[in-house]
This record gives C-alpha cells, structure tokens and sequence, in this order.
C-alpha cells in the first residue's frame, strides 16, 4: 500500500505540485496537520504526547510494554498516517533511548503499525524529518498568520520546551521555501516560453527565498543552547544501525522482523529544500556526498522524493543559462548559486557550534560522537556540499572569479 502520488511522471512538472504532495502555501509542510487522531488510537495519543515527559523519569519503557495492539487499517488519510507516524516514532524513540540498557526488541504494539504507517508513506520506521518538522506545527493563535511567531509543536520530544525552536525554526524554514515556490514555476514556465525578462525576475526571487532561509537558520542561537541540543535532542534523534555506537546491530521489529532493521536518524538533511534548489540550479556533488544525499531522500516523503527524481531529469536550467546570449540571466542565476554557497557556510558554521565544540568537550567525548545524526562525517561533508556549490558558479567575462575560500575549522 503506498501514498497516492503521481504514477506518471508529468512533462510540466510545473504546473502539477500538488500530484507531488507540495502545496503553494507551505512547501513540502503537510497542510492541515491534525492535532488528534480518532478516539479509537487515544492510547497511542496518550503516550505519544506524554513519551519525553514519562522517558524522563524513566516509566516509557513499562507503559509501552502495557500498549495494546491497535489496527492501523482503522487510520483514514494521509493527515491521520502522518499523526500516527509522528506519534509512534517519538513512543518508538523515547522506549529505545530511556536510559543505558538499551532494548534490542522493539514491542509489537509500536513496531507492527508504525512499520506499515512508514510504508503507507513512502517512508523509514525512525523518526525522521516529518516528524519533527513537516507534520509537527500548528498554529498559536487559528486567526493570525503561519509563522514563527504563531507555532508550536503538536508532540513534544525530549528537552521541550526548550529543544521545540529546533523543529519551530526549521518549520520557518520551510514556509520560507514555500514562498520562492511561485519563482520555480516561473523559471521553468519561461524558459518554455524564452520570456529572459521574467527569468531573471524568478531567479531574483530564489536568491531572495535562500536568503531568508539562511537568516532564520541563525536564528537557532536564540532559543536553542548547543549542549541542550547535543546531550538532549540529538541522542533522541539517533537511529540504529553499524553507524550507531549504541545499537550496532539495529533493532528488531517484533512481528515484521526477526533480523533487525538499521536506519540512520533524523536530520535537517532530510529536508527537500536544498536538494531542490540543488537541482534547479544544477549543483553537482562530488560522488561520496551525492551518495548521502540520494540515501537520505528514503526518509522523505514519497511524493517529496519522487518530485525531485522529476526536477533532475527534466529540462535543465543550467544549460538554458549557458546558452542564453543575455547577461543579465547568467548574473541573476550566479546570484542565486552565490546565496547557496552563503547558506551552506552559514548552516556550516551553526552545525560546528551545535555538534562539533559540544563533541570536543571531554565529558562528552565518551558518550558521544561528532557524528551528524544522518551518520556522516560531517564537517568535511558539509565543506564538501558548499565547496561544490562554489564550483557551480558560471565564470562570466570581467567578473571576479568565486573563490572556495577555506573555512577555519578544527576539528
Ligand atoms: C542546530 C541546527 C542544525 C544542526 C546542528 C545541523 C547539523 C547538520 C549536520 C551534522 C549535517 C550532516 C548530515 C548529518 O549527518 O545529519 C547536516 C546536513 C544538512 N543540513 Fe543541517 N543542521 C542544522 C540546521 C539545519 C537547517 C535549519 C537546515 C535547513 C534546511 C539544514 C539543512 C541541512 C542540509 C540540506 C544538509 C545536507 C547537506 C547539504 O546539502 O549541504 N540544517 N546538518
């Protein structure tokens, strides 16, 4: 059983996003997240939104045992799978993680709908990025706008209050992308119909939609102290798997499977956006890093994973670039590819101070890793994504060329 997307892939990608899952308004963001789930999953509400709360004083672990085993088939709508994975995945998350002795055997009661929830959705049983960001904001206040200042999350994970503006800021993210979703349409639509004029003016827009995305990236620093994030949220994000030191093996899903599953954690690298405006613009990444980054889209959404195949194998904006004999197209498009490079020496530097200076601490050295949660090593990944950004740069006659200057980082 999977998600109703696309089953042909169409030749105006374009004109067709919702076939994709993304909407207008808020991007890849699901658009109605539901706060309840029908009265007959109560238990599964119960414990889910009270799962850091009981993981803290370590009682999750015997209530998960007490679960019943609910049948998922009674869920109706892509909203209510989406609630139920995001509820699952934080029960799933908080069992595993309580404390030191780790369980190898994940109860049926969570392992049997959550697998089948996953697989509804085109998605990994793990918490991932649906769950502490696509599915997980609704508004403060229904009559005022979506926006940072108007959001809170539907299920609280472990460290919340406190460790709620990691999901909040990156929803804000999102609904920043969503607005440079129009420019998109644009783009393509005149390159179909040559209109240059209204090229550079889409183009202009991306730029701007990069950049408002890095600046609310910063934004992370002012609700979210990096040791909260490192010794709180991210050993809660952690998967299972050889990438794991604490669950090498990976986990066993009592009534899938008798050999145990391994996947990786949860992480803003499952955000479609960049991949997206990577491929619009048509940055090439260096073999080891587009592995990661084809990997992790088994952690988005289907449609979301399936709209990005399609973006990459239709018509090419960079080639459309090189062979326009107008300037100011080449600049505009530069500009966008420069705001890139801005926002990933940005993201770079807020993933240094939130993993790496916490990693280097010599307490926490023996607990944890300076590994990203996606399993990567990740300073010189991160160097390697902005670095091959740099390199898309076109080099136009009487410009200064981009250099990849090298960021001080010790690691
Ligand atoms: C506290 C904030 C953040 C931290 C600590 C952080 C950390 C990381 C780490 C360690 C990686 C390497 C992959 C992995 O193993 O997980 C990564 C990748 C990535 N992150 Fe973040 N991140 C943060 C915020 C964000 C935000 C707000 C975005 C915006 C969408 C974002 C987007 C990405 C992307 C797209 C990648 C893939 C690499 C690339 O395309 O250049 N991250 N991040």
């Amino acid at each position: 059983m999977t998600t109703a997307v696309c089953q042909t892939t169409p030749l105006e990608w374009w004109r067709h996003l919702e076939t994709f899952n993304i909407s207008h308004q808020v991007g890849f963001l699901l658009e109605n997240p539901l706060d309840h789930l029908p009265g007959y999953f109560l238990p599964w509400e119960k414990l889910g939104k009270n799962a850091a709360q009981l993981m803290a004083s370590r009682k999750l672990r015997s209530e998960v045992y007490k679960l019943p085993l609910l049948d998922f088939h009674l869920l109706n709508g892509q909203e209510e799978y989406c609630l139920a994975h995001t509820l699952l995945a934080t029960i799933a998350h908080c069992f595993v993680w309580q404390d030191n002795d780790i369980p190898k055997i994940l109860p049926k009661a969570v392992a049997i709908p959550w697998f089948h929830i996953s697989q509804y959705l085109g998605l990994n049983p793990v918490y991932c990025y649906l769950d502490c960001v696509l599915a997980m904001g609704r508004k403060v206040d229904p009559n005022r706008e979506l926006d940072l200042s108007n959001l809170e999350v539907i299920c609280p994970a472990p460290g919340s209050p406190h460790t709620d503006w990691f999901s909040l800021v990156l929803i804000q993210v999102e609904l920043d992308f969503a607005k440079g979703i129009q420019d998109i349409v644009d783009i393509y639509d005149s390159m179909d119909s040559e209109d240059e004029r209204r090229l550079i003016l889409g183009l202009k827009g991306i730029e701007n939609t990069v950049r408002r995305m890095q600046q609310t990236t910063t934004r992370m620093y002012e609700r979210l102290d990096p040791a909260v994030f490192y010794n709180v949220l991210r050993p809660f994000y952690e998967g299972w798997g050889a990438h794991s030191k604490l669950l090498p093996e990976g986990l066993i899903f009592e009534g899938i499977s008798d050999t145990p599953l391994q996947f990786v954690g949860g992480s803003a690298a499952q955000s479609s956006t960049i991949q997206v405006l990577d491929a619009v613009l048509g940055v090439e990444h260096s073999e080891d890093a587009d592995r990661y980054l084809k990997q992790i889209r088994e952690y988005m959404p289907a449609g979301h994973r399936e709209f990005l195949y399609t973006v990459e194998t239709g018509p090419s904006l960079k080639t459309y670039v090189q062979q326009s004999q107008h300037d100011g197209v080449k600049t505009a498009y530069n500009q966008c590819l420069k705001a890139l490079v801005d926002f990933r020496t940005s993201h770079l530097l807020v993933a240094v101070d939130y993993v790496l200076k916490p990693s280097q601490n010599k307490e926490e050295r023996q607990h944890h890793s300076a590994q990203g949660t996606g399993g990567t090593n990740f300073v010189s990944f991160l160097k390697s994504t902005r670095g091959r950004t740099v390199r898309s740069v076109l080099q136009l006659d009487g410009d200064t060329p981009v250099v990849n200057k090298e960021l001080n980082i010790n690691t």
